[in-house]
């Protein structure tokens, strides 16, 4: 089998309730990473692109946060309705999807 073209890191850390950095497990990381893995199988991408569990990546008020690797590309504010569209359009295509794109700024 040959190595996947893509790495989907989804940050599914979870803080206790009321923490100041808040985490992406509080904002429904868990269900993004089903969808995902439902998405990926069902898409036919299973070989092209391996998806990973993360820890924390950093901008914990913009979760749920995504990585894809090697692109380098972050998503913000990941809902289960928009994993279809970065599957298709992101991990197949190969165009990230702009209106979650978390910028510099975000960090
Ligand atoms: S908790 Fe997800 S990026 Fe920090």
């Amino acid at each position: 089998m040959p190595k996947p073209e893509k790495f989907v890191y989804v940050c599914v850390n979870q803080r206790p309730e009321g923490h100041p950095r808040g985490s992406c497990s509080m904002h429904g990381a868990r269900d993004v990473l089903m969808k995902l893995s439902e998405e990926i199988e069902g898409q036919g991408l299973s070989g092209r692109v391996s998806l990973i569990q993360s820890g924390c990546m950093g901008p914990c008020s913009e979760g749920p946060v995504v990585a894809v690797f090697p692109d380098n590309v972050w998503y913000r504010g990941v809902a289960t309705g928009d994993v279809a569209e970065i599957t298709k359009e992101h991990l197949d295509g190969g165009s990230p999807v702009e209106r979650l794109l978390l910028d510099d700024r975000d960090w």
